[in-house]
């Protein structure tokens, strides 16, 4: 993780940044700098002298040179001293590739449509690793859309994919995306080969009944999903699960699949268990909704700060095992403005950390990397504004 440790000049550093955008917390402070596409609570400075500074989540794609150069003057300004630092003050982003797409830039786009220019027949891997497979996928005639959370995996697959048929990369976990930034019976084919099988932790599989149900909606009718894993018992759920659903029936073993795990496992002497599902009927209900890019509702506050020294975590719980939890407040004491760190639990199980921002009576999605509002969540942001109503009435 890239830091500085700032040593003297700290406190003064501190009180200089409160004016720019820079929202204090109990334990720390969080420091607010535009970049590319959105505004990212980048810094989390510990409050005690000799502090460190981290970046958060998103910094990959920030002008880091830039955040560099804000607390360099700030320290220089105040007298104080930068006495490690592993940002490059030269650093620049890097433009993300056309084909590069956060959920936000997929939905401003037009997702499949827009970025793919309506395609006849789409294919989509979950988890491409190191993209072997997804980059043969791309080498035929249909539109492929590979989806990932690994930054190193997405840097790599670009770089596989230049110049070959339309592609598009979108960094979201799987399920999320196939979820909501997919139409209705849109995918022909959908491959997940190797998906971790969190032996210990089960219930974070991706293959589970909500998923196949999601499938059941997004798939053509016809439309494939191609399933590869090493793990016995992740296959046998496979296996239990799809067949379950009335929208699903058994297609026999898949075509030839190659990919940097099959070997790994195979070397090792290890079963593999491949399956493929056909869809054969699309559930009654299909309708999709995609999510917002931002979500205003009114939060009428009396007193923020008052609401920041009787901060107890807030949780609500949504529709199947999804949940939403206020964890985190931050006050700019500047404007008197309200930041707040959330966590939010989709129904298909995957965790999603946003940022609201509560100013002038209105409560928001602070738009950082790649954020997006689903339909729960905006839910959610309207009982959390009711629930902050309420606390200026005590
Ligand atoms: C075991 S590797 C398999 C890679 C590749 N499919 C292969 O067979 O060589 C699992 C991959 O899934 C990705 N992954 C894990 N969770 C994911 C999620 N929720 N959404 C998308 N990709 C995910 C990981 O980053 C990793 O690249």
């Amino acid at each position: 993780m890239p830091h500085i440790t700032l040593k003297k000049g700290f406190k003064e550093v501190l009180d200089r940044l409160q004016e720019e955008d820079l929202f204090l917390g109990r334990e720390e402070a969080l420091l607010l700098v535009r970049g590319d596409g959105g505004t990212y609570p980048v810094a989390i400075l510990p409050r005690r002298e000799g502090t460190l500074l981290r970046l958060d989540k998103g910094a990959h794609f920030l002008d880091l040179g830039e955040i560099h150069g804000i607390l360099n003057r700030l320290t220089q300004e105040v007298g104080g001293e930068v006495i490690q630092s592993t940002l490059n003050p030269e650093a620049r982003p890097s433009a993300p590739p056309p084909t590069f797409a956060t959920p936000r830039k997929w939905l401003e786009e037009g997702g499949l449509q827009g970025l793919l220019k309506n395609p006849k027949e789409v294919a989509v891997e979950i988890g491409f690793g190191n993209g072997e497979f997804l980059e043969r996928l791309a080498g035929q005639e249909k539109a492929v859309v590979g989806i990932e959370i690994s930054n190193w995996a997405i840097k790599r697959a670009l770089n596989r994919l230049k110049g070959k048929g339309p592609h598009a990369i979108l960094k979201a976990p799987g399920g999320w995306a196939i979820k909501w930034l997919f139409p209705s019976e849109s995918i022909d084919i959908l491959y997940i080969l190797f998906p971790f099988p969190w032996p210990k932790r089960p219930s974070r599989r991706l293959i589970q009944a909500p998923f196949i149900e999601t499938l059941a909606e997004k798939l053509k009718k016809g439309g494939k999903v191609v399933l590869a894993t090493d793990d016995r018992e992740y296959a046998q759920q496979m296996r239990e699960l799809f067949p379950e659903s009335p929208c699903f029936q058994e297609g026999g073993e898949p075509e030839e699949i190659n990919t940097k795990y099959l070997r790994k496992w195979t070397s090792l002497g290890l079963t593999i268990y491949r399956m493929t599902f056909i869809k054969k009927a699309t559930p009654p209900s299909t309708d999709h909704q995609f999510p917002h890019l931002q979500h205003p509702v009114e939060a009428k506050l009396k007193d923020p700060q008052g609401m920041v020294e009787g901060f107890r975590p807030w949780t609500l719980p949504l529709e199947g095992q999804g949940f939403f939890k206020v964890e985190r407040i931050y006050l700019n004491l500047g404007e008197g403005t309200l930041l707040f760190r959330t966590t939010f639990q989709d129904p298909d199980l995957s965790l999603h950390h946003q940022f609201l921002l509560w100013r002038g009576d209105i409560l928001d999605l602070l738009p950082t990397w790649g954020e997006t509002v689903p339909p729960p969540l905006a839910y959610a942001m309207e009982e959390m504004a009711r629930w902050l109503s309420k606390d200026r009435q005590r």
